[in-house]
């Protein structure tokens, strides 16, 4: 993994927003892999802000990681209408191009594969975005998540249904369940790039970086993955052992 500590999430953020809007550059029907969640609303302005100076989305396509279950794309809080609200509409985007998983599907199984079908015939994710749970989950891949899973429903943990309280008018109200991609999924993009801000993703993120591969940490998966950038503010990279070793590697880059 390449780890690049910023000082602050805005400054992490144009990074990553410069290495997804180069990307775009470089080829027009990029296959992008997107997250929801606080972290990569920054990231999101930096595409927006793009775009508006004229950068062509229109042929990009995008895949959600995951999507409350049981609430329908319309709800106010579905993953659907965030990436509506907080993106696509601000892109010149074409809706058509963007899929998310149906929380309503009826089907559950068939749901899963046939968005497993999808993102292999659009040729494969080309960058995903990531997040991380407080309690290291990438999508909604939560701890003991196989590492080889595939897009599928998950109970959510405790943890996280408290983490995202914050959105509902109350913890009740949180969806238990959720379509979330596998971590075998997010495995096979090709280039991941993690964006991890706050105190309290530290814990977190040492385990992913860190700690040995594990399913009680999922994110820890991405150790396995040939092209991993991890992008962190100063208080996510807080207790990392070799922060100073980080800093070199980023200012001493190989050829
Ligand atoms: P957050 O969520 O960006 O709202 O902290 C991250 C995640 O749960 O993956």
């Amino acid at each position: 993994m390449e780890v690049i500590i910023s000082k602050t999430a805005e400054e992490a953020s144009q990074l990553a927003g410069a290495l997804v809007n180069n990307a775009v550059r470089n080829n027009p029907s990029l296959v992008l892999g997107l997250a929801t969640g606080s972290t990569p609303l920054s990231l999101y302005k930096e595409m927006v802000k793009a775009c508006r100076a004229g950068l062509d989305y229109s042929r990009v396509r995008t895949f959600n990681l995951d999507e409350y279950y049981g609430i329908s794309p319309e709800h106010p809080q579905s993953y659907r209408k965030f990436m509506n609200d907080h993106l696509f509409s601000k892109l010149n985007i074409d809706l058509k191009n963007t899929h998310v998983p149906d929380g309503l599907a009826r089907d559950v199984p068939a749901h899963c594969a046939t968005y497993e079908a999808a993102i292999k015939a659009a040729g494969g994710i080309d960058i995903q975005v990531l997040g991380i749970g407080s309690d290291g989950h990438i999508g909604f891949n939560e701890p003991t998540s196989s590492l080889a899973s595939r897009t599928r429903l998950v109970t959510l943990t405790q943890q996280t249904v408290s983490d995202n309280a914050r959105f509902f008018a109350t913890a009740d109200q949180v969806p238990r369940y959720a379509l979330s991609m596998g971590v075998g999924t997010i495995l096979e993009s090709k280039k991941c790039i993690m964006l991890c801000f706050g105190a309290n993703k530290a814990k977190a993120v040492k385990g992913a970086i860190e700690g040995g591969m594990s399913q009680f940490n999922p994110a820890s998966a991405l150790q396995m993955h040939p092209d991993t950038v991890v992008f962190l503010d100063e208080a996510a990279a807080a207790d990392l052992q070799l922060k100073d070793y980080y800093r070199w590697a980023a200012a001493n880059q190989p050829l």
